[in-house]
């Protein structure tokens, strides 16, 4: 039920901060980390390969960020329709993990059983317990969303990205490469979270009303770095699937290797930029865009929103999080911009044509 939201969607936007509480509540504790046992000494891995499809793959490919910087591990990703038919070697001391909202996507679950007796360890990142990739995994890990009924994928994402996020720092701690204190901080942060969340939320407003004019574009693009390049992979998905707006997204680096070619007034481009590390080089990217025209939408924090300037379009400013944190607080504009985007256009949020919830064919 609806719970007198318009849309199931609108719903799972709105209940991430109590899941999100729900999904902490089962893998933090004030002792720390409490993930069931992966059966993973992650020292003793060499190499983490990650496979998915969509905003599944999306969370991998954050995730990728995480176990990179923090836990200094090698890590591949692929999308599970490549992965599959690619003949990767997989090489002894690989851990295998896939990471499925149904558990039952076709190519997701061809890539396992690709990787069974070749990889040292398979383990999963699913939303349905009793699904088949939960049940050829050696192991499991279910990330506590609830039913997800709304065919673009909003509280699942979060949820993934949640449990990668504590697979990484449980890496980076048996990999001898973060402090007791900084581990700390980041769960403290991650504990705050749902909190931080609901101020996001109140931010709804402005995302309907830049929604209204992206209602009426032809062309989105979306820009990121670092962790903030896979969110901007996610929030041009959710827009196309639900919107039917045609929307990309590029690493904020890549533009000038080509896409800037297509800026001009008439394509809004949502900029992902926190105040972080990469900060300087996303804003010198944006100015790139503004000088040819381009109107920026810049989802940013105070800080980053008081540096961009004046000439930007649009600017919303969200709660400021450690850099860490940014992935999962950064999921909600990509959600909110395409939910309000789709009820301006009017078309069918929960169930967008040609879309199925569960892909079990490939
Ligand atoms: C996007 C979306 C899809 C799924 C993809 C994988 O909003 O819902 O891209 O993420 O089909 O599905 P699961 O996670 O069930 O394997």
């Amino acid at each position: 039920d609806k719970d007198g939201y318009k849309h199931f969607m609108a719903k799972e936007i709105a209940e991430q901060p109590s899941v999100l509480a729900n999904a902490l509540s089962a893998y933090v504790t004030e002792h720390g980390i409490a993930l069931p046992d992966p059966g993973i000494d992650f020292s003793k891995i060499d190499r983490l390969t990650m496979v998915a499809c969509g905003t599944a793959f999306y969370a991998c490919f954050t995730a990728k960020y995480w176990f990179e910087q923090l836990a200094g591990m090698p890590v591949e990703v692929d999308v599970a329709s490549e992965f599959r038919y690619r003949e990767p070697p997989i090489t002894k001391g690989t851990a295998a993990l896939f990471v499925s909202q149904s558990g039952e996507t076709a190519d997701t679950l061809a890539a396992l059983r690709y990787c069974q007796g070749k990889a040292d360890k398979i383990f999963s990142v699913v939303n349905v317990s009793e699904s088949s990739i939960a049940r050829e995994s050696d192991l499991a890990l279910p990330i506590h969303a609830g039913a997800e009924i709304g065919v673009a994928s909003t509280k699942a994402f979060t949820c993934q990205l949640n449990v990668l996020l504590l697979l990484a720092l449980k890496a980076a701690v048996e990999r001898g490469r973060m402090t007791q204190d900084r581990l700390e901080d980041i769960l403290e942060g991650l504990r705050a979270m749902p909190g931080t969340f609901n101020a996001a939320l109140d931010r709804d407003a402005d995302f309907s009303s830049i929604s209204s004019r992206l209602a009426e574009s032809r062309d989105v693009l979306f820009l990121g770095r670092g962790l903030m390049y896979p969110l901007a992979l996610e929030g041009a998905l959710k827009l196309k699937e639900i919107s039917y707006i045609h929307a990309e997204a590029y690493a904020s680096g890549e533009l000038k290797h080509g896409p800037i070619a297509l800026i001009d007034q008439h394509m809004p481009v949502v900029v992902f930029a926190p105040k972080d590390s990469l900060f300087e080089k996303t804003v010198s990217n944006m100015q790139e865009v503004m000088a040819r025209g381009g109107k920026v939408v810049l989802i940013t924090d105070a800080a980053g929103a008081e540096a961009a300037g004046e000439d930007v379009w649009r600017t919303v400013v969200l709660p400021a999080v450690p850099e860490v944190l940014s992935p999962l607080l950064y999921a909600l504009p990509a959600q909110l911009l395409a939910y309000h985007t789709a009820v301006a256009k009017g078309t069918d949020v929960d169930q967008p044509r040609n879309l199925a919830k569960s892909v079990t064919v490939e």
